[in-house]
């Protein structure tokens, strides 16, 4: 219905949302969250919401910036014969009338509207059905009809997903940011060739199945961890930066519609055990979305509170929180300013019977029957090489996890903390089995400040850390019960083009002849990386390079960088840092040896940024076969989540759940 005295414009001009956008899943004035083409698992809980966009000015005006309250919504099963009646949603889901919520905000519609700080206003008129779920699979109509005849309706889609349990444990391991191109490379670093014929491999490359997942956002075509991993862990896309939600327009960063994550599904149906494990600070987007629900990523502190607690307002289920949580991060965890409410979390998660080790003596120490917290850093965990090659430059950091002004350096390693993870997991989920997710994290991170190596090292940590996992599930009996699954939220324009003679490029003083230090085609020559060298022991064993720094170095890089200055040589006393500044040229002390290469990313990017590519998806152990072919990313969520048993397709009461699984 609409209200007397309203004038309606009758045409709306189009708006080719692209840079910017008034709200990516609603190009419409009426939107409906879920959007369109969303799927859902049997009995997965939801929010639904409603909103209704009346554009003060700008291109798409209308209505004179009043938006319809009386707007209605319906939805009906697609039963193919036509015969079923659209519901109201309330009365569909037996939930009362939500109240009406009404805000405002702003967007940019260009950049030359950016520019000219024109921002375009729009008044908003909304409605949230809050904890709701759909039980049978099958096609779904949700219609919203506002401004008397206009709607906007979304199918929804209810996957017929099996409730039987096949698998008793998960393990996914994340490698940030990591695609084919770095493991190919990575390869090449750290296993030795003769005549053309690898004569070790990754443990990667022993998995018997491999797929490929697509990794675009639901309004973007470029994602980032937050939303990927939120795909990954949900089955539900969503916007850059946003986790465990469907962004909405509102100014309140929680109160978005929420989409439950596999641990909450897990914990809700199973009673399992559950963990997660990072080499980055653990409120960081990978390891933090498997609880949060924000459309930003970047409310650290709030997000360990919901990692601890569960989400505990609007009605959400709030869940217990992890078993095992290994990481650094410890500003989120210190009393002051990092932390919600500038609380001491080291204490709130004793207080609920946490083991809490900030070293890797104390963690290895620490009991497997226990819930256990592990934060043994500032910020993210120094990379694999400057923690088992270039030992010295642990000193130059200030981030011991006790507040201490002083350098954290009895720090345990992926693999370390993984295997710690599989113990208490073990321990305390018993027959009701575990998930864990281990994320290498610095691959990403290196990538973004193009320190090649520094992110290669951690990838063959992590497969490292792989190899040790499979080994550790043999001798606790587990391998057989459980899924290991590798893969990657997104990856990084990155490939080696050749090789590069490292004293020949530092003895040119001319900018253009030191590109004549690059072999391409038969001058790459053979990896020098798994080369002893007489007199310098690495000595960090099988299956990483015997030689970090040779002369002969790969030539390698980004299909988009910021201003840099590259001569390919590994920096062994400190990380890469390319541009900086406030121009964010080419930084004075990177490289100085090196040549220009000017960036192609706008001039404020000091870093490398996320690339288009299909990432690999690695598969070993029960329901393995379903992870071949080429799918997007919310299918890994719907094959970990049929493996696991997690649909239902009745809203029973928890002795009514499935219970249906193999004997382990
Ligand atoms: C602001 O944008 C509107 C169209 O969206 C345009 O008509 C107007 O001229 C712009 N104003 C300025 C100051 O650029
Ligand atoms: C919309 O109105 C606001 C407030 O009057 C103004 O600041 C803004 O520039 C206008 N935007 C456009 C696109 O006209
Ligand atoms: C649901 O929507 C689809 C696509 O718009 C349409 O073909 C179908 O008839 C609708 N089904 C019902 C029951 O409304
Ligand atoms: C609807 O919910 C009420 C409680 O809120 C319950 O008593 C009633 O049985 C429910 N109706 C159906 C059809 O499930
Ligand atoms: C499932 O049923 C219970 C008991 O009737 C009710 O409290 C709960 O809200 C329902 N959950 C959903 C998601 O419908
Ligand atoms: C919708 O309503 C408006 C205003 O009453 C009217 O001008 C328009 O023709 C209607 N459109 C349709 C498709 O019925
Ligand atoms: C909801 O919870 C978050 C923490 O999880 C908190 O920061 C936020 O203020 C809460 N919002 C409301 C309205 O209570
Ligand atoms: C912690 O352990 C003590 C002693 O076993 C027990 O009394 C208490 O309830 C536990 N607290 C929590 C939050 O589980
Ligand atoms: C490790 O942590 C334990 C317990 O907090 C502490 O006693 C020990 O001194 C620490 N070790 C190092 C090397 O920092
Ligand atoms: C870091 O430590 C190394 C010693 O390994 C030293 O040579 C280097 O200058 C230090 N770098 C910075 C930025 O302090
Ligand atoms: C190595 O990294 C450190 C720390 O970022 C920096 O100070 C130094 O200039 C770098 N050296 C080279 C050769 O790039
Ligand atoms: C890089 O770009 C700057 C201008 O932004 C230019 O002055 C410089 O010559 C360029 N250098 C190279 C090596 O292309
Ligand atoms: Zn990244």
């Amino acid at each position: 219905m609409l209200s007397k005295g309203v004038v309606l414009l009758a045409v709306l001009s189009a708006v080719s949302a692209q840079t910017y956008q008034r709200l990516g899943t609603c190009p419409t004035l009426g939107c409906v969250l879920p959007p369109d083409q969303q799927d859902f698992l049997p009995g997965q809980q939801f929010d639904i919401r409603f909103e209704i966009h009346a554009p003060v000015n700008g291109s798409e005006a209308y209505n004179n910036g009043i938006p319809d309250t009386a707007f209605s919504a319906t939805i009906v099963k697609d039963t193919g014969n036509g015969k079923c009646t659209p519901q109201s949603i309330a009365s569909f889901f037996n939930v009362s009338e939500p109240a009406l919520e009404t805000w405002k905000f702003s967007w940019y519609e260009d950049l030359f509207a950016k520019d000219a700080k024109n921002a375009s206003l729009v008044n908003v008129a909304s409605k949230i059905y809050r904890r709701v779920a759909l039980y049978e699979p099958g096609k779904y109509n949700v219609t919203l009809t506002y401004y008397g005849n206009k709607t906007t309706t979304a199918t929804w889609v209810v996957r017929p997903v099996a409730d039987v349990k096949k698998a008793k444990n998960v393990i996914v391991f994340i490698g940030d940011g990591m695609t084919t191109n770095m493991i190919t490379a990575a390869r090449l670093l750290g296993h030795k060739a003769v005549n053309g014929r690898y004569q070790s491999l990754l443990k990667l490359d022993h998995f018997p199945i491999v797929g490929h997942q697509m990794t675009h956002s639901i309004d973007s075509f470029i994602t980032d961890s937050a939303n990927s991993a939120s795909a990954l862990y949900s089955g539900h896309k969503s916007t850059v930066n946003a986790m465990g939600v469907y962004a909405d327009s509102s100014p309140d960063l929680y109160d978005d519609p929420k989409v439950e994550t596999i641990v909450e599904l897990l914990k809700r149906i199973w009673g399992s055990a559950w963990g997660a494990v990072s080499t980055a600070f653990i409120a960081d987007a990978t390891p933090i979305a498997l609880t949060a629900h924000t459309r930003s990523r970047y409310a650290y502190g709030p997000l360990i509170e919901q990692a601890l607690n569960g989400f505990t307002n609007y009605s959400w289920t709030p869940m217990d929180g992890p078993d095992a949580y290994f990481g650094g991060g410890a500003e989120q965890f210190l009393a002051g300013s990092g932390s919600y409410n500038g609380e001491d979390y080291y204490k709130k998660f004793a207080d609920k019977n946490y083991t809490v080790s900030l070293n890797k003596t104390s963690l290895a120490a620490a009991s497997n029957t226990s819930k256990a917290l592990g934060i043994f850093c500032k910020s993210n965990l120094p990379v694999w090489i400057d923690r088992n090659v270039f030992t010295a430059n642990l000193k130059n950091y200030t981030n011991d996890p006790s507040g201490a002004s002083a350098a954290a350096t009895d720090l345990p390693g992926l693999k370390e903390m993984t295997l710690k993870a599989i113990d208490v997991l073990h321990a305390r989920g018993g027959d009701k089995g575990f998930f864990l997710m281990s994320e290498a994290a610095s691959i990403d991170k290196q990538m973004h400040v193009l320190d090649y190596e520094r992110a290669l090292g951690d990838l063959l940590e992590l497969d490292d850390t792989v190899r040790a996992t499979r080994e550790k599930l043999r001798a606790l009996g587990e391998l057989d019960n459980t899924l290991i699954v590798v893969t990657a939220d997104h990856g990084h324009g990155f490939d080696v083009f050749g090789s590069a003679d490292t004293k020949y490029m530092a003895a040119q003083e001319d900018e253009r002849e030191k590109r004549n230090a690059v072999g391409v085609y038969q001058n790459s020559g053979l990896s020098q990386y798994m080369v002893e060298q007489p007199g310098i022991s690495y000595n960090t064993g099988s299956n990483f390079p015997v030689n970090w720094d040779p002369r002969y170095v790969i030539a390698a890089g980004m299909g988009g960088n910021p201003d840099h200055r590259e001569n390919y040589k590994l920096n062994t006393t400190g990380n890469r840092v390319p541009a900086s500044g406030s121009s964010n040229y080419v930084s004075s002390y990177d490289n100085p040896d090196g040549f220009v290469v000017n960036g192609t990313l706008p001039t404020d990017e000091s870093q490398g940024v996320h690339s288009l590519t299909d990432v690999p998806v690695y598969a070993w152990g029960p329901c393995q076969e379903t992870f071949s072919g080429t799918y997007s990313n919310i299918d890994v969520f719907y094959k970990i989540a049929s493996c696991l048993g997690l649909a239902h397709s009745t809203n029973k009461t928890d002795s009514t759940l499935p219970q249906k699984h193999h004997h382990w």
